[in-house]
């Protein structure tokens, strides 16, 4: 029997649950990592109570010395934390209890349903800002080397097929782009965080005179005027999880991103492509063939996307279908949100490893984007220029690589004569087309890989991450 360790409800109870039953229940094992969080909603919620008048100022510095003290317990990992107590509330509140009489007064018009939903937008909040950082370290990593390698040419791909050749930077900066909007989705998610739920109890409310505001206030539920947001409806603040799914949406697709990321640096360090080399630090090798050299930090980054890809359809399965309010089953949207954390953050920080270790090679860059068959869309608009029609252009083109193809030449290399055969608008400076640096020098527009474009956007991205 375990009736004790059910202080908090177990009054109308005459026999305590069994062994088993709390083994199966608990998640302090997992949401004690929400403990710093608690106890800034408790400090904040009995501050609260006592500007209200529910309890006095010195039940109020009482409750916030024994709060801070088990706080410290924690950080110096001297807390017995107890599976039998459930959960990290009542670990804490157990744990007060014994310290401070007016622990018995914190839970006054307050629910471990509106507790737990207030933990986590307080953690959601932290955490995007955690990632937030992690992913301008891999931003910068990622600005530095594209910064770095300007001057070398790579054929950009579609299909896995060579297309056009572009610069190394542009890629580069493609990524960053990924990176970048990650890192604002995180920020929104905090932003849909920042809505303070206490005050919502178990469901309804309070009868007691409380001050939603002063809460929310104290704990930095806040716009950017200051003013303190509050969540609207009480049903709602303990059934929503919505900020849960979109923590893990943000995540996911931040792993997509870095699969993406990974197969191109796959593919690069590949010795049939040998445009990259990857750093010692972030490769391994085989146990059985020791010419080998892996890049396992890739494939790594390109698994944990099906991973982050996975905690984001629990808790959609979680939710789904779920009578309002607040159900047991919300227990388990701990494990996988903490995960799509962890696992994120690591990526982030050994993305940013292995972008400072890579190495370019520019000359097998330059061979594979040297094919003159890269260059025949720029032949094509040669010809829109002369004032022939696109199609017709295009079909033209084609007929000269065509022609390349069966006299098994370089395109480049196809005598005049016999290209003007296929279309008369064909001038005799029509090779100066195969020059890669003039098409190249031409794509200056907005977004475009040429080198005055991409000084620009360097520019912008010195001044963005700072
Ligand atoms: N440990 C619980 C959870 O994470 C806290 C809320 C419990 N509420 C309740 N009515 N049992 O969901």
């Amino acid at each position: 029997m375990a009736k004790a360790s059910q202080a908090t409800w177990g009054g109308r109870f005459t026999a305590g649950p069994a062994e088993l039953m709390l083994q199966f229940s608990e998640s302090v094992s997992f949401d004690r990592r929400l403990a710093p969080f608690d106890v800034a909603g408790s400090k904040a919620h009995s501050a609260m109570l006592a500007h209200v008048g529910l309890i006095t100022a010195a039940e109020r510095d009482a409750i916030h010395a024994g709060l801070d003290a088990i706080h410290a317990e924690i950080i110096a990992g001297k807390f017995a934390w107890d599976t039998r107590l459930e959960d990290v509330h009542m670990n804490l509140e157990h744990a007060l209890t014994k310290r401070v009489p007016a622990a018995a007064k914190l839970h006054t018009a307050r629910s471990r349903n509106d507790q737990i939903a207030t933990d986590m937008r307080l953690w959601f909040k932290w955490a995007c800002g955690v990632l937030g950082e992690k992913l301008l370290g891999a931003e910068r990593a990622l600005l530095a080397l594209a910064q770095a390698n300007q001057a070398v040419l790579i054929p950009g791909y579609t299909h896995l097929q060579r297309a056009q050749p572009v610069s190394l930077a542009h890629h580069l900066l493609a990524w960053l782009e990924m990176l970048e909007r990650d890192r604002a989705r995180f920020a929104d998610v905090a932003d849909h965080a920042n809505w303070c739920p206490l005050g919502s109890g178990a469901i309804a409310g309070t009868t007691l005179p409380i001050d939603r505001e002063f809460t929310a206030r104290a704990l930095g539920f806040t716009d950017a005027k200051g003013r303190p947001r509050v969540t609207a409806n009480s049903m709602d603040a303990v059934a929503d999880r919505d900020v849960h799914v979109e923590f893990a949406a943000a995540a996911a697709l931040f792993g997509v991103h870095l699969s993406r990321i990974a197969e191109d640096l796959i593919l690069w360090s590949s010795a049939e492509f040998g445009f990259a080399t990857l750093s010692d630090a972030f490769s391994t090798g085989s146990s059985l063939m020791p010419q080998k050299k892996n890049p396992d930090a890739c494939e790594l980054l390109r698994g944990k996307a099906a991973r982050l890809q996975g905690n984001l359809q629990t808790l959609l399965s979680l939710a789904k279908g779920l009578p309002l309010t607040y159900n047991r089953d919300l227990q388990e949207d701990k494990p996988p949100v903490f995960d799509s954390f962890d696992q994120s953050a690591i990526c982030a920080d050994v993305l940013a490893g292995v972008l400072g270790g890579l190495t370019f090679h520019a000359e097998r860059c330059a061979a594979a984007a040297s094919d003159p068959a890269l260059l025949a869309t720029d032949l094509a608009d040669y010809l829109v220029e002369q004032g022939v029609p696109f199609r017709e252009a295009h079909h033209a083109v084609g007929a000269v690589v065509r022609l390349a193809e069966k006299h098994t030449i370089r395109l480049d290399h196809l005598p005049l004569e016999e290209v003007q055969q296929v279309h008369p608008a064909f001038k005799a400076d029509w090779v100066q087309v195969f020059d890669p640096r003039r098409g190249l020098a031409k794509r200056a527009g907005t977004g475009m890989p040429g080198p005055a474009q991409i000084a620009r956007q360097l520019k912008r991205w010195r001044r963005q991450l700072g």
